[in-house]
C-alpha cells in the first residue's frame, strides 16, 4: 500500500492521477521518494546537487568525466547578460526574491529565447537557469542593499558554493556548503506537485520552456506550497524559548490555525526529506552554539505530533538549515527554485515527449439557463 491518501475529499485533485511519469516515485510502494529509481537516501548521502541534476535531466546518473565536464559546463554559464542586469536593477528593494526570480527568468527568455521544443533546446534552457538563478537573485540583492554591481562568473566548484558565496561575500564553511547540497538534492524534484504540474500544463500547450517556468515560479511562491519554508521561519521566530512556542502554538491551534511546515497532500505518516534536512539543521545549530532556534523548532514539532499527529514537511527543518547558514528568510523559497529548475526540466522534456494538452472538465454548479435581460431592464 502506498502512502497516497484516499480521495475522500473533494476538490485540490487530492488522489487523482493526472498522467504518467518516469521522473520521481512519492511514497510508492517499495520506492518511497526516488529519483530516476534512486533512492532519496541514497541520493542525499552518496550523491551531490549536481550528480542529481544531470540524473534528472539526461536520465542516468553521470560517469567522473561526465560530471567533471558538467559541473564545468555550469560553472561557465553563471555571468548574467547585460539586459537581465539591467532589468534586474529597476526592480525595487521591496520586491520578493521569488519576483526577481521570475523575472529574471521571464527576461532571459527574451534574451536568449529556447530555439525549439526539442529535448536539446529544454536541457540547454534549463541548464542555463540553473546556472543564473544564484546569480540573478544576488546579483539583484547586492545592488538594491549597497549599489553594488558584483561579479557573478565565480570558480566555486558547485552551486551550493555559488550561492553561499556570492551571498555572504566570501567563501562558506565546507559544513554549510554540504548541508546547501543536501538541500538542494532533497528539494530537486517531487513528481506532479502543484509547480511542477503548473509547468507540465503549461508546456502542454507548447508554449516555450521559459514561459513554463515563469508558470512554475508562481505556483511554488505560495506559503500552501514553496513558501512555506519562509513561514515557518516566521513561526520559530515568534518564540524566544521552546516553552513560549508551546504556549504560543497551543493558541494557533486552539484558534485552527494551519501551521506552516507541517502535513503534506501526498504522505500521510512522514515526508522522507525532513529527517534528512533535519540531520542537517541540528548539526549546524551545535555548531553554532544555538540555545533557541534549533530547541524551539523541536519543540513546535513534538508539539504538532502530540496535539494533531502531524509530522513535519521538507519546508520545516529547511528553514533552521538556512537560518544557521546566514541566508536571509525571504530567500528560502528562492532556493527551493534554485534546485526544482531540474525537476521542472525533466517534467518538460517529459511532457513534451508524450504531449498532449492538460484540459480536464469541471462540474457545473452555476445557474439555470435563463433568459438573457437587456442592460436597460436590469434592477
Ligand atoms: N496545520 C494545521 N492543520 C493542518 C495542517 C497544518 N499545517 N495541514 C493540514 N491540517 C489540517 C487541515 O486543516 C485539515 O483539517 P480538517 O479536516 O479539520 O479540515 C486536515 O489537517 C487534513 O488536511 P488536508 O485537507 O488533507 O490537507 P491538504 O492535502 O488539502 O493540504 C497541505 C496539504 C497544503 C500541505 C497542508 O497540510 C498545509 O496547508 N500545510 C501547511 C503548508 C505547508 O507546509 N506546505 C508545504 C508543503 S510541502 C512542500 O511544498 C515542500
Amino acid at each position: 500500500m502506498s502512502d497516497s491518501p484516499k480521495p475522500n475529499k473533494t476538490g485540490g485533485l487530492a488522489g487523482v492521477n493526472a498522467g504518467e511519469t518516469a521522473v520521481c516515485t512519492v511514497g510508492k510502494e517499495g520506492f518511497g521518494l526516488s529519483y530516476r529509481g534512486y533512492t532519496i537516501e541514497d541520493l542525499a548521502a552518496k550523491a551531490g546537487f549536481e550528480e542529481v541534476a544531470y540524473l534528472l535531466l539526461y536520465g542516468e546518473l553521470p560517469t567522473r568525466a561526465q560530471l567533471t565536464e558538467y559541473r564545468q559546463s555550469l560553472a561557465g554559464m553563471r555571468g548574467l547578460p547585460e539586459g537581465v542586469r539591467t532589468a534586474l536593477e529597476l526592480l525595487p528593494k521591496t520586491t520578493h526574491p521569488m519576483d526577481v526570480l521570475r523575472t529574471g527568468c521571464s527576461v532571459l527568455g527574451c534574451l536568449e529565447p529556447e530555439r525549439g521544443l526539442d529535448r536539446q533546446s529544454a536541457i540547454k534552457a534549463g541548464n542555463r537557469l540553473l546556472a543564473t538563478f544564484p546569480s540573478m537573485l544576488l546579483y539583484w540583492y547586492h545592488f538594491v542593499e549597497g549599489g553594488k554591481r558584483i561579479e557573478t562568473q565565480t570558480d566555486d566548484p558547485n552551486i551550493a558554493a555559488h550561492f553561499l558565496h556570492l551571498l555572504l561575500g566570501k567563501a562558506a564553511p565546507e559544513s554549510h556548503v554540504r548541508a546547501m547540497d543536501v538541500s538542494l538534492i532533497l528539494y530537486a524534484e517531487h513528481e506532479f506537485n502543484a509547480s511542477t504540474f503548473t509547468v507540465r500544463v503549461i508546456t502542454s500547450t507548447l508554449a516555450d520552456f521559459h514561459s513554463a517556468i515563469v508558470g512554475g515560479i508562481g505556483a511554488l511562491r505560495g506559503p500552501l506550497h514553496g513558501g512555506a519554508n519562509e513561514a515557518a521561519m516566521e513561526l520559530i521566530e515568534l518564540y524566544k524559548t521552546p516553552d513560549e512556542a508551546e504556549t504560543g502554538l497551543l493558541e494557533k491551534l486552539a484558534k485552527k490555525e494551519l501551521i506552516m511546515g507541517f502535513g503534506h497532500r501526498v504522505y500521510k505518516k512522514a515526508d522522507p526529506r525532513s529527517a534528512l534536512i533535519q540531520e542537517q539543521a541540528k548539526a549546524l545549530a551545535t555548531a553554532a552554539g544555538d540555545a533557541t532556534v534549533y530547541p524551539v523548532s523541536e519543540r513546535i514539532d513534538a508539539v504538532m505530533r502530540r496535539e494533531k499527529g502531524m509530522f513535519t514537511n521538507l519546508d520545516f527543518y529547511s528553514a533552521s538549515a538556512y537560518h544557521f547558514m546566514g541566508v536571509p528568510t525571504p530567500m528560502f523559497t528562492p532556493i527551493f527554485v534554485m534546485s526544482r529548475i531540474t525537476g521542472w526540466t525533466a517534467h518538460v522534456i517529459e511532457q513534451r515527449e508524450k504531449n498532449r494538452l492538460i484540459r480536464p472538465a469541471a462540474d457545473y454548479t452555476g445557474p439555470e439557463l435563463r433568459e438573457f435581460v437587456e442592460i436597460e431592464k436590469r434592477g
